[in-house]
């Protein structure tokens, strides 16, 4: 099935809920869809492309002037299984936490510290969602799409996904160019579980045994508790990544700051907490007509009902501005910025 639109308002289309439109929209829902619109309009190829999923990291601050293609492929099927795991060959449109409620009820681990990450599949590939000590990477196998500069399927191992901290080779060398369709998940059908993330094991253990069901279930309250629900407030969760900074600057700033978490990080640097960084320029619960700061991660930017995209990026510059100077660390923004 496709849908195929012009002007298109995208308000409904991305977790911020901003009144924006693109110029054309594209969705589909099988890969020889996609074929035949490729094969058979030639004027795509002189637009500006923008892949969507569920829009769940998405912010756009103004109107989209190219086209919007948006694969909705449904369905997980079971690949290949062997004694200790099995593969699922999942949709880029498939949500992503009715995959991590599938894998649980089935009692196959290994992405269960994922539970409710919004978005799909295909986007949860490109962005390599992480959280509570789990990253999708390590349960890719490969990653297949159409690459619009030779028109071609392609399938890419893992290896070859220039995986790191939210990041992908779908985010910079294929960023736009490359239309995931379908993602190899891997999953263990003897897991071993990870609970070392703060009070994870504590607080799985609460509704009972250790198992994939009850993490979940701790899992699910913890976000819960911390972030905001796309559809009642709009938002795309973390707005910024966690800063990587050289260890000399981490200690430096230790020995002000002798409270400022940080974790060890590849070579000689150190993950910072951008939540707290923010915290502490006094941004947590701050809001400004619509645009504003969660009161319970500071991490989070809220449109709380009509801010425009524009207020809440100029929101995320003023919060750039302020940790820089009172820290002399840059914040990346983790959310796409459109326009
Ligand atoms: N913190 C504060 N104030 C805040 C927020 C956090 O002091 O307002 C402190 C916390 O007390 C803790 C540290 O910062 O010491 C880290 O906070 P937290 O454990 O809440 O996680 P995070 O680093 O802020 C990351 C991910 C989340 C993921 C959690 C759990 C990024 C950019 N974000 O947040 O991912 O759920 O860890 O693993 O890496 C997302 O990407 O959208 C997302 C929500």
């Amino acid at each position: 099935m496709i849908r195929s639109y012009t002007d298109y308002p995208l308000r409904k289309l991305h977790a911020f809920g901003t009144d924006a439109t693109t110029k054309y929209y594209f969705e589909f829902t099988e890969t020889e869809d996609l074929k035949g619109f490729l094969a058979t309009n030639q004027e795509w190829k002189n637009l500006e492309i923008l892949i969507l999923g569920e829009g769940s990291n998405l912010l756009f601050v103004n109107d989209f002037q190219g086209l919007i293609i948006h694969p909705n492929i449904p369905g997980i099927k079971i690949s290949y299984e062997d004694r200790n795991n099995i593969w699922l060959e999942v949709g880029a449109g498939v949500k992503w936490d009715d995959l991590v409620e599938y894998a649980v009820f089935n009692r196959w681990g290994g992405i269960e510290n994922l539970s409710l990450i919004p978005g799909k599949a295909g986007a949860a590939a490109v962005q390599n969602i992480g959280a509570y000590g789990m990253e999708i990477q390590n349960q890719i196998e490969s990653v297949t799409g159409i690459d619009l500069e030779t028109q071609t399927e392609i399938t890419f191992e893992a290896s070859e996904c220039e995986y790191s901290y939210r990041d992908s080779i779908f985010k910079n060398k294929l960023k736009n160019r490359f239309i995931i369709t379908s993602v190899s998940i891997k999953l263990d059908k003897f897991p071993e579980f990870i609970l070392n993330y703060g009070d994870l094991k504590t607080d799985a253990e609460k509704y009972g045994a250790i198992n994939l069901r009850n993490i979940r279930k701790a899992v699910i309250a913890i976000r819960e508790s911390k972030l905001p629900d796309p559809g009642v407030f709009g938002n795309a969760g973390s707005f910024f990544k966690n800063p990587v900074v050289e260890t000399l600057l981490a200690e430096q700033l230790l020995a002000t700051y002798t409270n400022m978490p940080q974790y060890p990080a590849s070579g000689n640097t150190r993950k910072l907490a951008a939540g707290w960084l923010i915290e502490q320029c006094g941004w947590k619960g701050f809001r400004s007509g619509d645009a504003g700061v969660h009161d319970k991660q500071a991490l989070v930017l809220i449109n709380y009902g009509n801010a425009t995209g524009k207020e809440i990026y100029d929101l995320s510059k003023e919060i750039k501005q302020s940790v820089q100077e009172k820290f002399r660390v840059e914040l990346e923004r983790e959310v796409n910025v459109i326009g």
